[in-house]
């Protein structure tokens, strides 16, 4: 896959599934903005990736801010010239029974996962129509929004969301040759989920494919439907869960 000369916004990318995908884009010749809520993480992040083929910006902001969404855009046309490829990576997971589930987490949830992604698009897409040669923009959902999953009911429904959103807007982005596609993790190794020392055991129980996924499956699928390969994919959801959902075991009753 050839990124050279395109151009690429990741939000919460400071680590994890984020950052793999801005190392991939730009080992393959992208110009990047690299966005975290931290700013230590972002800097890290950008000043420990190999450049030689791209370049790579840190860019500190809660990706769910309107004001912030309009800066990376600007920054990314500033620094860059144009703006081809959004990939909307930054959502947050609060766990939480939904009979006593706090409102302020509920819209924490829907700023971060459905109005940071909602209004990014949104941004990307204007200035996308605007340089006339379409892109590519990429929602990231989750196996929770194709399948119940305890505790997770609002994380789930914003998942679930992302993926309707990405049909909907094929209807008013066609037009202007941008297409628009989500990926669907289920289990992945990352810094977050490492935390749970039981995490790699219970997930290589029950997958499948006897293993969660690493950064680099979840990033392998991101690049391609970013990609000028995939120009005649649009409003698709990708499933990556080895298996997973296909049985849906819970991570809880074994
Ligand atoms: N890891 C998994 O198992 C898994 C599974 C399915 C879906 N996902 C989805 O994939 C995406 C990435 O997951 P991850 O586990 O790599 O992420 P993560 O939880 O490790 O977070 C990655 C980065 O996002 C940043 N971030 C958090 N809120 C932000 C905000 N408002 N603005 C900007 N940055 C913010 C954090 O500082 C962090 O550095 C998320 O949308 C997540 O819901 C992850």
């Amino acid at each position: 896959m050839d990124f050279k000369d395109k151009v690429a916004i990741v939000t919460g990318a400071g680590q994890g599934i984020g950052l793999e995908i801005c190392r991939q884009l730009v080992a393959h010749g992208a110009n990047v903005i690299l966005n975290d809520l931290d700013a230590v993480l972002a800097e890290e992040a950008v000043v420990k990736m190999d450049r030689k083929n791209g370049k790579c910006i840190p860019f500190a902001g809660d990706s769910g801010d309107i004001a912030v969404i309009k800066q990376m855009v600007d920054k990314a046309v500033e620094e860059f010239g144009k703006l081809d490829i959004v990939v909307a990576n930054a959502g947050i997971t609060l766990f939480g029974e939904f009979l006593s589930y706090p409102p302020e987490s509920f819209f924490e949830v829907m700023k971060v996962n459905l109005g940071g992604s909602f209004f990014l698009a949104q941004a990307a897409a204007n200035q996308m129509k605007k340089q006339g040669f379409g892109g590519s923009i990429l929602f990231m959902s989750s196996v929770t929004g194709h399948q119940a999953h305890e505790n997770l009911a609002a994380y789930g429904m914003s998942k679930a969301a992302l993926e309707m959103l990405a049909k909907n807007l094929v209807i008013e982005l066609s037009p202007y040759k941008i297409n628009i596609n989500t990926v669907a993790p289920g289990a992945t190794l990352t810094e977050r989920t490492l935390r749970d020392k039981d995490y790699f055991g219970t997930w290589e129980n029950i997958t499948p494919l006897g293993r969660p996924a690493s950064v680099n499956d979840i990033a392998q699928a991101v690049l391609f439907l970013v990609s000028d390969n995939s120009k005649h994919i649009t409003g698709q959801s990708l499933v990556i869960d080895g298996g997973w959902t296909s049985v849906s075991p819970s991570p809880y009753k074994n």
